[in-house]
């Protein structure tokens, strides 16, 4: 059965466990699998901008021995200028996998149905599922665990971020708090199937609109941009000064409400004096260049898993 990742729930918690496992063995020894010998193709596909999932996923397609071949989506202008199903057509024969950054969930759904190969989601309006790995590498490396830790997340509630931290570190066993403002929640059904996730697996989810309850006391403080790709628009109503997400701005202030020990993440970009102080993320707790190195480490591992199998 052809097993594809474009949500953060596609791997079980055991699966992403050994993915994570897979990923810090990979890191210690980056060419000891070569699913992609030949070299086989993965088609790399971008819809809206890039810059780390670009790299990150090259470097790790070259070192498990295949050729990321990097396809510019507005150029194909899948969906428009022929239908999703057509491309997947296309592309599922010639690639080893398929890896796409575009905008609805249910583009990368309809691909994946028409592959016959693993597509792996570089990010959606909905998910952004490997970056999540590549954060809880990273806070595995500095906290040497996942399960029992609590990770904040403040900020816009209702985009990608906000529902894949809600399942992939739900899925680690971690407790979960997003703190947004009231117009700004997770979409129900993705919050209602991170309570049952973290139910299952011995963590919790909470959500506030109460960014110092949303911070006190965690192990991991993260957040992103107020304005995601696709809302260049509301940039004006959402970095502006009367944006309803001011009170969520990680701040030195706010992340002294955080564990002592406290680390912070930002998937990136970051936008200095907006969503984040320039004291915190270039302070001492924060590990964003880790966790940006990681996104390799995490995507070869996942790629290993999705073409090699648990083994
Ligand atoms: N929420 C951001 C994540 C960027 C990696 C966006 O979708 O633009």
């Amino acid at each position: 059965m052809t097993r594809h990742f474009l949500r953060d729930d596609d791997l079980s918690a055991e699966e992403q466990a050994l993915v994570l496992q897979r990923a810090l063995e990979l890191k210690a020894a980056p060419y000891s699998r070569r699913p992609l010998e030949g070299p086989r193709t993965v088609s790399v596909v971008f819809d809206k901008p890039t810059l780390r999932t670009q790299v990150s996923f090259a470097g790790a397609i070259s070192a498990l021995g295949g050729l990321p071949l990097v396809v510019d989506g507005n150029l194909a202008q899948i969906g428009t200028r022929e239908s999703i199903a057509d491309v997947a057509r296309v592309l599922g024969p010639q690639s080893a996998a398929v890896v796409w950054r575009t905008h609805g969930q249910d583009r990368i759904e309809e691909m994946a149905r028409y592959t016959g190969v693993p597509v792996v989601n570089a990010l959606t309006d909905d998910f952004h599922p490997c970056q999540i790995l590549a954060d809880l590498l990273t806070v595995t490396e500095h906290k040497g665990r996942t399960a029992g830790l609590t990770l904040a997340y403040v900020g816009d509630g209702a985009n990608n971020m906000a529902h894949s931290y809600l399942l992939g570190c739900a899925l680690a066993g971690m407790h979960v708090r997003v703190g947004t403002p009231a117009a700004h929640q997770p979409q129900p059904a993705v919050l209602a199937r991170a309570q049952e996730i973290a139910a299952a697996q011995g963590g919790s989810v909470q959500v506030t609109d109460d960014p110092q309850a949303a911070v006190a006391g965690a192990d991991v403080v993260v957040t992103d941009t107020w304005v995601s790709m696709g809302r260049e628009q509301e940039k004006g109503a959402r970095q502006g000064a009367a944006s309803p997400f001011v009170p969520f701005a990680v701040t030195e202030e706010l992340m002294a409400g955080a564990a002592v020990d406290a680390i912070f993440l930002h998937c990136l970009p970051a936008y200095r004096g907006t969503e984040v102080e320039a004291a915190v993320i270039d302070g001492p707790q924060s590990v964003v260049w880790d966790e940006a190195e990681n996104r390799l480490h995490a995507q070869k591992a996942l790629l290993s898993f999705l073409l090699e199998g648990p083994a």
